[in-house]
């Protein structure tokens, strides 16, 4: 059966990138091949209710309405990351129960006429795309995009490049601020499995300590670090803190309990260490979370052109029928690798590996020393 009608969902955070993969591939789907897109809302959340939000949920898209959202953050199709249909939360009797509603999504979609269907998202998008695909939805190909970079098919993912630049930023204003005062302070950015952000905003920002959820920490060697900065004349000092990081022989610092059908909210990193360290040094310490900082804003040069190639490349990949793969970055090329693969390999820091290796021999410390 030829294509002639596709949706297109964003699933999970937001990252800048997003719009410029939307442009891609509604221009594309529309110039290249005659296609019609429909934009779904608030990624299964149009699709599991063909009403949600009407009448500015699911929109018919033109070229004319991408044309211009090239250097706009977020997404203009909106996201979600509580519309997992397999695990739909729902409330039964007053109380809120996870049920797999993927039935009315296959109806809605039949309904709608789409004939396929571009998912970007990260790991948890790619995971619901592959067991969509084993429940009828066939034909679907995946985009993968985070900030945390942390998906293992693809080299990189776009969102990650904006998210380091920002935190770069933020670290060169801390750093004038501490030297000005004689301060530590501790920079919180996001990661939560991997330490990607926070290792490549320490190194390009000149940060003198860096921790990532891949190298549990002990502070004893953070404090000796700053001290022994401080005997060299440089009584000022940032650290780089990753909201995954965690002490050895400990956990990630979280708030409240997991909601269903939630991940769970990470939080405090920063200010446990910028406590821990208060007890070992003398100098005034001070921290900043960047927080959802790092998801907005323009995407970078590097975002624009991976996310536009992503999302040229998943029409033709829906053309020419290479259904359940996912676009990823391999080297300077754009593949398709299948979504099993995409789904299942995380990216994490290699402690051993040299990025990490590099930072040590700028002596950058990691905790673990
Ligand atoms: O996965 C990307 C990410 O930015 C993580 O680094 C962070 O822990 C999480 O999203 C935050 O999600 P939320 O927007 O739900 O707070």
């Amino acid at each position: 059966m030829d294509i002639k009608r596709i949706g297109i969902m964003t699933g999970g955070g937001d990252c800048p990138g997003l719009n410029p993969v939307i442009r891609a591939a509604v221009t594309t789907a529309i110039r290249v091949y005659g296609w019609e897109v429909l934009g779904i809302e608030d990624a299964f959340s149009g699709m599991i209710d063909l009403d949600y939000r009407s009448p500015h949920g699911n929109q018919w898209l033109t070229v004319d309405t991408v044309h211009d959202i090239l250097d706009r953050g977020g997404t203009i199709l909106g996201t979600s990351n509580k519309s997992d249909p397999f695990h739909y939360v729902v409330e039964r009797d007053g109380e809120k129960v996870e049920t797999d509603i993927f039935d009315q999504v296959l109806d809605n979609f039949r309904k709608v006429g789409l004939d396929a269907l571009i998912s970007i998202g990260g790991d948890g998008s790619m995971r619901i795309a592959r067991q969509a695909m084993a429940r009828g939805l066939t034909r679907i190909v995946g985009v993968p995009k985070t900030i945390d970079n942390d998906l293992g098919a693809t080299d990189y993912t776009f969102g990650f490049d904006s998210a380091v630049q920002v935190a770069t930023e933020a670290i060169d204003r801390l750093r004038d601020t501490a030297e000005s005062h004689d301060r530590v302070i501790l920079v919180e950015v996001m990661g939560r499995d991997a330490g990607w952000i926070a290792l490549h905003a320490g190194i390009a920002g000149g940060a003198q300590a860096i921790l990532i959820p891949e190298i549990p920490y002990r502070l004893a060697p953070i404090a000796d670090h700053i001290r022994q900065r401080r005997l060299d004349g440089h009584p000022y000092s940032i650290v780089v803190v990753a909201e995954g990081a965690k002490p050895g022989g400990g956990e990630v610092s979280t708030l409240g309990p997991r909601e269903l059908g939630a991940m769970r909210r990470l939080f405090g990193a920063a200010a446990r260490v910028a406590e821990g360290l208060g007890n070992l040094i003398e100098l005034d310490i001070r921290f900043t979370v960047l927080g959802h900082v790092q998801r907005g804003g323009s995407p970078s040069n590097f975002d624009r052109i991976l996310g536009t190639r992503f999302g040229e490349e998943a029409v033709h990949l829906l053309a020419r029928g290479d259904f359940g793969k996912m676009v990823a970055l391999r080297g300077t090329k754009i593949v398709a690798v299948p979504l099993d693969e995409a789904a299942s390999q995380q990216k994490l820091v290699d402690p051993g590996g040299q990025i990490v290796r590099a930072a040590r021999s700028l002596g950058i410390v990691f905790g673990d020393e």
